[in-house]
């Protein structure tokens, strides 16, 4: 008697874990870019892979930030059927190479000369023991603003350049009875906006102190309870629905005029320009106020899972077409991102772009540029996990700022 598999809901939930629907010669490409304006820069690449007869097995996880992809990941590697290529940031590539289950990439590299253009903040989560595990795809930061102009305009608002104007900025769109800040209340999206406001109150020594070294005493100061203190203010300028509201629908709110500004990497600008909207005319790009000079980036790459004792040749052509000049900057100025590669021209981007691409190198010449904690760049995921938490229950009302800070100091400190 045959015997009929029935597709119930536990099975395709299955089968999207395992993706035993992949077809082998394909390149199966687990990533979280699901917004509308990351799904236009993925198509680049996957338009890239197709033009040279490679197909795209898509395995898309919803979740901005990748923790949802992260655990997606895991369940497959464990269920032994890892995918091909995994977007991936930071200490996630280092811990995984770790492990043993990261292709070893140096014949690509050294074919595609990726020493001489990668640099070296990103070699650094790129490469392990003289061994390239990922390949770069971009490099984003966390330090930005964005907002609407017209908003600002209507309401005599110049572009903030230090904490005190932006509260004088917000505090004049409350008035006007304008959502001063549009935000997603999602760990990671609290988190990101911390990045740029412990930049901005305890410039980049105290940055560098409290999450990439992990002081306590930086942790438990006193300037630490004052980043509470600003994040508190945020707080109370976001709108009554931010709860769990995904970033792009924040990125939206500011297209639409409905809020003045957004703190979010610069993939939000990929958002407005999939609205059709143009940078210097429907809206601004600006660092956060008081970060002008500091970069807190995150780059995403794309790491190849072992699947056997060399890398395929679909691997090897993902690698060699993620870090070409020519996709590095059809990417990365649909993306929002800039390139991964020193020697890409800026000439393709629009204004943010090419101040991105700016800031990035006068950051890296100054020693101000740092590995974003919210994305993974300063820490690893325990101990960034930890951190979101103490954030989160702060900005939901839990702790006050003196009971944040104490609270980072021991969370911080269990996780390590
Ligand atoms: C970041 C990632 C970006 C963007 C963002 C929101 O972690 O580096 O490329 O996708 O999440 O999803």
């Amino acid at each position: 008697m045959r015997k009929f598999m029935k597709l119930t809901t536990s099975t395709l939930a299955t089968l999207a874990i395992t993706g035993s629907m992949a077809v082998a010669e394909d390149v199966e490409v687990l990533h979280w870019w699901t917004s509308g304006g990351e799904a236009a820069a993925l198509n680049v690449l996957k338009q890239d892979l197709e033009s040279q007869g490679i197909g795209w097995q898509d395995m898309p996880v919803a979740g901005g930030g990748g923790d949802a992809a992260m655990t997606v990941l895991r369940a497959r590697v464990t269920a032994g059927n890892a995918p091909t290529a995994v977007q991936m940031l930071g200490f996630d590539i280092l811990d995984w190479a770790d492990e043993g289950a990261l292709a070893n990439l140096n014949d690509v590299a050294a074919a595609e000369g990726w020493d001489a253009v990668v640099p070296d903040a990103l070699q650094a989560f790129s490469k392990v023991d003289g061994q390239w595990v990922a390949a770069p795809v971009n490099v984003h930061s966390t330090n930005w603003v964005w907002a609407n102009k017209a908003v600002l305009e209507v309401n005599g608002i110049a572009v903030p350049t230090t904490w005190e104007e932006f509260e004088v900025a917000v505090n004049t769109l409350a008035a006007a009875g304008l959502t001063p800040i549009a935000h997603g209340g999602q760990a990671w999206q609290d988190a990101t906006i911390f990045d740029a406001v412990v930049m901005s109150t305890g410039g980049p020594d105290f940055y560098k102190a409290a999450f990439i070294d992990l002081d306590p005493e930086a942790l438990g100061s006193d300037t630490m309870k004052q980043a509470f203190d600003r994040m508190s203010f945020i707080r109370a300028n976001v709108d009554d629905n931010f709860s769990g509201r995904d970033w792009n629908l924040a990125t939206s709110m500011v297209i639409n005029g409905e809020a003045g500004f957004q703190m979010m990497g610069d993939w939000a600008k990929g958002e407005f320009l999939n609205a059709g909207k143009v940078p210097g005319e429907d809206f601004l790009c600006f660092r956060f106020p008081g970060t002008q000079d500091q970069v807190t980036f995150n780059a995403d790459q794309f790491a190849m899972f072992s699947q056997g004792d060399t890398v395929s040749d679909e691997q090897a052509a993902l690698a060699t077409a993620i870090l070409s000049p020519s996709f590095q900057s059809a990417f990365n100025v649909v993306k929002g991102s800039v390139p991964a590669r020193t020697d890409v021209s800026d000439e393709a981007f629009d204004a943010c772009g090419k101040q991105g691409i700016a800031d990035l190198a006068a950051a890296s010449a100054s020693g101000n540029l740092y590995g974003s904690m919210a994305h993974g760049h300063a820490s690893n995921a325990s101990v960034k996990n930890a951190i979101y938490d103490v954030v989160t229950a702060h900005f939901n009302g839990e702790y006050d700022s003196e009971t944040a800070t104490s609270e980072l100091v021991d969370a911080v400190s269990i996780a390590q």
